[in-house]
């Protein structure tokens, strides 16, 4: 199968979104998601002006830092993002990814993402073409491939985006790009082996996990999904944790 002979980064990874989380109770979620065998800890946050909703800020992140060692994947939906980039920096954010759409000079935003110190990644949504990471490939660790409109949990997964999945991981192929491809928004246990069949290494999932009884019965299970892709054997595996994990 192509995806096996290519140059294909790394192990998967499972990301639940704190989005769904009990607010109430965010350390306690927080540990129950890292004992359940996540591997990163995805943060949403949003400015009620790039999306209509509004979450958390750098405080909300200092928090998460002190009670967990995961890497923290902070997806910022807001306008002008380089102006919040070191105080989620500074917060213990190990990732920053940055929408295309919000960015002007997203070449430098990236490059400041990495001076700072943390992982950049580049985020599309769902009617952003490829294209628009032709410049900037080479900067990131990490691009972002929203499979819904941000802004909410719990929403549908688009079914359109798989082919713009599938010919992002030819593209990073040609380009002989290692960054991850994350997918983010509507994916569950029913959908994480076709998403990882068309090129994803890493799952966000915000209602799919912590809208279930047992948060490590379904990422257990989603990791089964996900290898049943046939596509395990043809990680790298020795490549884990080369750059943001
Ligand atoms: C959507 C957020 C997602 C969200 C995913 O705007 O970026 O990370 O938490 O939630 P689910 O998995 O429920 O679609
Ligand atoms: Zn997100």
């Amino acid at each position: 199968m192509e995806m096996n002979q290519g140059l294909i980064p790394r192990a998967f990874k499972i990301v639940p979104s704190l989005l769904s989380a009990d607010f109430g109770r965010l350390a306690e979620e927080v540990l129950a998601l890292e004992q359940a065998g996540a591997d990163w800890i995805h943060l949403d946050v949003m400015d009620g002006n790039f999306v209509p909703n509004i979450t958390f800020g750098p405080r909300a992140v200092e928090a998460v830092r002190s009670v967990t060692s995961l890497p923290l994947d902070t997806h910022l939906m807001v306008e002008n993002p380089e102006r919040h980039i070191k105080a989620f920096v500074s917060a213990g954010a190990d990732l920053v990814s940055v929408h295309v759409e919000a960015c002007p000079h997203l070449h430098r935003t990236l490059q400041t993402i990495r001076d700072l110190g943390a992982s950049p990644g580049v985020v599309l949504n769902p009617s952003t073409p490829l294209n628009s990471l032709e410049y900037v490939l080479e900067e990131v660790d990490l691009v972002m491939i929203m499979t819904v409109n941000p802004g909410f949990g719990g929403q549908a997964f688009i079914k359109g985006m798989i082919p713009k999945v599938r010919a992002l991981r030819k593209m990073m192929e040609e380009r002989r790009c290692r960054a991850e491809l994350e997918v983010d928004g509507g994916l569950h246990l029913g959908n994480v082996r076709e998403v990882a069949s068309a090129g994803a290494t890493v799952f966000v999932s915000g209602s799919g996990i912590l809208g279930t009884g047992d948060y490590a019965a379904t990422i257990r299970s989603m990791r089964e999904e996900i290898s049943l892709a046939g596509l395990a054997g043809g990680w790298d595996a020795a490549d884990r944790g080369s750059s943001a994990g």
